[in-house]
């Protein structure tokens, strides 16, 4: 590899890979502690906005602060999946405690419905701030989510642009559940669910997709609330997910640059971060990946995705700003990242696979083995094959 790195958490590296994390952070804790006099003079903490924040993170650096809880919204087909994989490939090597999901609940904490359900209840019992991470599908709730991690969280979720993520919906479930059999079937169910909500049924999680998984119809949102309706609730993720201080929006379009900016506020090292893209039906050719036709996707966006499309595009313009205002150490971190991913997709195209890719797909969090990993560390019952998982 050209630039150094160690493999990714290549499992008899593991123990040294988590050394050189530790190494990482003392290193900064040397080079900022100079830094640290100027720093503290003009840092204040009243104003997360300013550009004194990026100096306050640089103070948290300094001083070699742990990786922050994180409270992770997946949200379905974004790339919510590889992302989930990274942090639970942090969460290996910083033995970090993870909010599982009872083995009933299948891989879900309470989604479609609220956060946490009454399997994960049973199991995790009431909120005391005992897990520094929450990671699996569950609709946001920023409170409730808190309430079960240590102090002080940091929220991370993902947005992608609604016509890709329509069209991702649409074949994921159709090709894996068998959902749908055609485009024409798909609009039809969106229509019949959005006849029934206007008539007070509870909205289902295909209308405005992302926004579900938000927590917009548990905020009292409908499909076809105002758009500045919808503005007020966007305004409450804009607090939830105000970067550096609060949280990180990422946009599925800016997947690297994302990861890049996360890097840096959680105070982790890059090896971690490297990453292959998860259930990407689009290019596999053994799979009959469908486009919908113009006229469909205009209806769709216009009638099941527009709460999603003003969504996005705020956070698609609040994630250029974060950017535009980055630190200098976000390109460098950028460009490893690139060199790092080519490297494992090089170990992943090779046959047999090399190590980096056999270590990278055994700890995919959607496998059995990997999840009951953490369940064995927390002292919880794994869960089998039988039982959903
Ligand atoms: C990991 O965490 C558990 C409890 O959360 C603790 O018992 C164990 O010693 C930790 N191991 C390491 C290597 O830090
Ligand atoms: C597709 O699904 C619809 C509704 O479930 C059904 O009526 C139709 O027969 C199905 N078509 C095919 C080709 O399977
Ligand atoms: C798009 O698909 C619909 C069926 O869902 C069909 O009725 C319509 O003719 C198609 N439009 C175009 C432009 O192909
Ligand atoms: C939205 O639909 C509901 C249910 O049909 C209705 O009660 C409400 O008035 C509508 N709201 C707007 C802003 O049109
Ligand atoms: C493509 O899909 C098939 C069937 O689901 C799966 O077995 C295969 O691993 C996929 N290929 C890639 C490159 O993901
Ligand atoms: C997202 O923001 C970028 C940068 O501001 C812009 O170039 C791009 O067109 C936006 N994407 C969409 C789909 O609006
Ligand atoms: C594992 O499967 C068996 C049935 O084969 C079931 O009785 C048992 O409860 C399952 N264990 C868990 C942890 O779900």
């Amino acid at each position: 590899m050209t630039i150094g790195l160690q493999p990714v958490l290549k499992a008899r590296t593991l123990h040294f890979t988590f050394l050189l994390v530790l190494q990482e952070a003392m290193l900064r804790f040397v080079l900022f502690g100079l830094v640290w006099a100027v720093v503290a003079s003009d840092a204040t903490s009243s104003c997360p906005q300013s550009s004194t924040s990026s100096a306050l993170l640089q103070r948290r650096v300094a001083f070699g602060e742990a990786m922050p809880p994180i409270g992770f919204a997946k949200v379905h087909k974004t790339g919510g999946s590889t992302l989930a994989g990274i942090f639970f490939r942090l969460a290996e090597l910083a033995n970090s405690t993870i909010m599982l999901p009872a083995c009933e609940d299948n891989k879900r904490l309470g989604h479609p419905f609220a956060f946490p359900g009454e399997h994960n209840l049973d199991l995790h019992g009431p909120p005391a701030h005992q897990f520094d991470m929450i990671l699996n599908h569950a609709v946001l709730n920023p409170v409730a989510f808190a309430s079960y991690l240590k102090p002080t969280p940091f929220f991370v979720s993902i947005l992608r642009e609604p016509k890709a993520q329509v069209a991702s919906t649409y074949n994921f479930y159709r090709i894996k559940f068998g959902k749908w059999n055609s485009t024409k079937e798909y609009l039809a169910s969106l229509e019949t669910q959005l006849e029934k909500a206007s008539k007070g049924r509870r909205v289902r999680q295909f209308i405005n997709f992302q926004s579900y998984d938000l927590g917009f119809y548990e905020a009292g949102g409908m499909p076809n609330s105002t758009s500045s309706e919808v503005s007020e609730w966007i305004a409450s993720l804009d607090k939830t997910f105000s970067f550096p201080s609060a949280g990180l929006m990422l946009i599925t379009e800016y997947f690297d640059e994302g990861l890049a900016l996360l890097k840096g506020r959680l105070n982790v090292a890059l090896p971690a971060l490297t990453y292959t893209i998860q259930k990407d039906y689009q290019h596999n050719e053994s799979l009959s990946y469908e486009d919908l036709n113009d006229t469909e996707m205009s209806w769709v966006l216009k009638h099941a995705a527009n709460v999603d499309m003003q969504l996005y595009h705020h956070f698609n313009r609040t994630f250029a700003k974060v950017w535009s205002k980055r630190g200098s150490s976000v390109d460098s971190d950028l460009r490893a990242l690139q060199d790092a991913n080519a490297a494992l997709s090089k170990d992943c195209e090779a046959t047999p696979p090399g190590p980096l890719c056999e270590k990278f797909a055994t700890s995919d969090p959607d496998r059995l083995l990997y999840a009951n990993l953490f369940r064995a560390r927390q002292g919880l019952k794994e869960c089998n094959d039988t039982a959903k998982h």
